[in-house]
C-alpha cells in the first residue's frame, strides 16, 4: 500500500459538481449518515466492493440509459486495478466515495492501519480521477468512535445505509428489487453491492419501479445537500420534550 496523505486537521470538502438545484449555501459539516433528513423524494443508490471488470460496466450501461446517478464506495485495491472503470463512473456523473483499500473491519485494526486504508484509499481516488471523495463507508460497517472522529477530522463524512437488501445473500434479482424499493422514502441511502451478477440485474427494475412512485435519484453528497433541519416550532406552539404527568 502506498504511504497515505491524511489532513492533519480538519478540512471542509468543496461542494459537489452535481445539480445547482440542489446545493445549499454554506460549509460542508462531516457528519454521520445512514439517511438524509429531506422531504424531498429522493433516494442515493449506492454501490460497494467495486470495481468489478464485468459487472460494474455493466451498471453503469443501466444507469445511463435511464439517467440515474449513483455513489460508488469504492475498495481502493479495486479502484488501483481497474482506474479506467473509475474513470469512466465519474466521466457519467457519478460519485465515487471510499469503502477502505483492503475491506477490512476498521474497528479490528490500529491507528497506522486505519490511516493506511483511508487515506491511501483516497490518495488512490484523487491520483485517478483529479478528486478526493469526501464520504467514507465502513466495510460491513463497523464503526466505533474512534474510526468515526478519525473520518470526520480528515472531513469526511460517515455514510452507511437506510436500507439493505442483503444481496450479498444473492437471493434473486425480483427480492432484491423488493427490498429496495419497499425500504426506500424520501432521504433513504439504499444499499448493494456491484459485485453480484444478481443485483445488477436487480437495478433496472428498481429504478422503474422507484421511479414510477415519484422518486429521484441523488449521489450521496447531493442527497447531503438536501438536507433540512428539523421542523422548528412555531410561534405560540407548544413542542413538548418529555412526557409529562
Ligand atoms: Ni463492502
Amino acid at each position: 500500500m502506498l504511504a497515505a496523505s491524511c489532513a492533519q486537521e480538519a478540512a471542509t470538502s468543496a461542494p459537489f459538481g452535481g445539480d445547482p438545484a440542489a446545493l445549499v449555501p454554506g460549509p460542508h459539516v462531516p457528519a454521520r449518515y445512514s439517511s438524509v433528513s429531506t422531504s424531498r423524494p429522493f433516494v442515493a443508490l449506492t454501490f460497494d466492493d467495486g470495481p468489478s471488470p464485468e459487472l460494474t460496466p455493466r451498471l453503469l450501461d443501466i444507469l445511463r440509459y435511464h439517467g440515474v446517478r449513483a455513489t460508488f464506495f469504492v475498495v481502493g485495491k479495486n479502484a488501483a486495478q481497474y482506474p479506467d472503470i473509475v474513470k469512466r463512473i465519474v466521466a457519467e456523473g457519478h460519485e465515487i466515495a471510499n469503502h477502505s483499500y483492503t475491506h477490512v473491519a476498521l474497528t479490528t485494526v490500529g491507528e497506522d492501519r486505519l490511516r493506511e486504508e483511508v487515506c491511501g484509499t483516497s490518495d488512490t481516488i484523487e491520483r485517478i480521477t483529479g478528486r478526493r471523495p469526501t464520504s467514507m463507508r465502513p466495510p460491513y460497517g463497523a464503526n466505533n468512535a474512534r474510526v468515526q472522529s478519525f473520518l470526520l477530522s480528515q472531513g469526511m463524512d460517515m455514510v452507511l445505509w437506510s436500507v439493505d437488501p442483503l444481496d450479498w445473500k444473492r437471493p434473486g434479482p425480483e427480492v432484491v428489487t423488493r427490498r429496495l424499493v419497499e425500504g426506500a422514502k424520501p432521504g433513504a441511502i439504499l444499499l448493494a453491492h456491484d459485485i453480484h451478477p444478481g443485483t445488477i440485474d436487480a437495478i433496472a427494475g428498481t429504478i422503474e419501479q422507484l421511479k414510477a412512485k415519484g422518486y429521484g435519484f441523488a449521489t450521496v453528497g447531493q442527497l447531503i445537500a438536501l438536507r433540512e433541519p428539523a421542523p422548528a416550532a412555531r410561534p405560540g406552539e407548544t413542542v413538548q420534550h418529555h412526557a409529562s404527568r
